[in-house]
């Protein structure tokens, strides 16, 4: 039975009764409306943790697109029923004003490794998401942290903010969750059209068909201005970025000289869709 809890009063309880016992605590935080690649945390928690708790908060500060907010998909019963069935302990779901009360005066901003990328396409969007991880870190008391790669950036940001603030929790990314047909896994995959959805696989064909050249000794700049233009043919109607980054550090890449992501981020109809592979 997943307990579901809304205040961080009740929840520091149930840890700290928890961790009387010795146990281990691990979180996986999201914003709900949650599919295969979010269950797949809530496994890795299971596996590597004593007791779970799965976060579900869809943190206005992280939104610089008031649409995005407003379309956000939510279902809260139906997500309870899939942590219910992973055996997830606790569903902590707290309101707006339990994470943001009157007065809230804090902005956590990781510098660098937010700046580009989503950074610099998301103004803000970063600060939204260390400062809303650093207070569920704080508010869970976890000991263990599970975030999906399909959010690189994301966790390069957060492993940078736990470093720098000493926040004693270790940090566990988990592979992208890929549909059959390649489309990595996400919330916001419910609002493409039929159409698009048919469309939405060429983003990854295109990237691995292209890490593919590059790994061949293609040079690097060429591969990604064809890469662009194959995924515009392919029916998207912006690309943001598609960029090829060092693993350490999301360095700027013009050949293949270190481990390397190749990321990117295009608009296919209303939704945007990011995605990124090993090189
Ligand atoms: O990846 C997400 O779903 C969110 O950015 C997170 C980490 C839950 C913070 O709101």
């Amino acid at each position: 039975m997943t307990q579901v809890i809304r205040t961080s009063a009740e929840l520091r309880e149930k840890v700290a009764a928890w961790k009387r016992s010795g146990m281990l605590v691990g979180v996986v935080p999201t914003m709900g409306a949650l599919h295969d690649g979010h269950l797949s945390l809530a496994r890795a928690a299971r596996e590597q943790s004593d007791r779970v708790i799965v976060t579900i908060f869809v943190n206005p500060m992280q939104f610089n697109n008031p649409d995005d907010l407003t379309k956000y998909p939510r279902d809260e019963a139906h997500d309870l029923a899939l942590l219910e069935a992973e055996g997830v302990d606790v569903l902590f779901a707290p309101g707006v004003d339990e994470v943001y009360p009157d007065g809230f005066a804090t902005t956590v901003s990781v510098s660098g490794v937010s700046e580009p990328l989503e950074g610099a396409f998301r103004p803000g969007h970063f600060d939204g998401v260390a400062t809303v991880v650093a207070k569920l870190f704080g508010m869970t008391q976890a000991g263990r942290a599970f975030f999906g790669e399909k959010d690189w950036q994301q966790l390069q940001v957060v492993r940078r903010l736990v470093e720098d603030l000493n926040i004693p929790i270790r940090i566990i990314g988990c592979p992208t969750i890929r549909e059959a047909d390649g489309l990595a896994m996400s919330s916001r995959n419910v609002r493409l059209s039929a159409a698009e959805r048919a469309q939405a696989p060429a983003l990854h064909q295109i990237m691995q068909a292209a890490a593919a050249e590059i790994r061949d000794g293609a040079p690097v700049g060429e591969t990604l201005m064809n890469a662009q233009a194959a995924i515009l043919e392919a029916g998207f109607s912006a690309v943001e970025y598609l960029e090829l980054r060092s693993v350490e550090g999301l360095r700027p890449m013009a050949n293949l000289s270190e481990p390397a992501r190749m990321l990117v981020a295009a608009q296919l109809g209303d939704v945007r869709l990011i995605d990124n592979i090993a090189v």
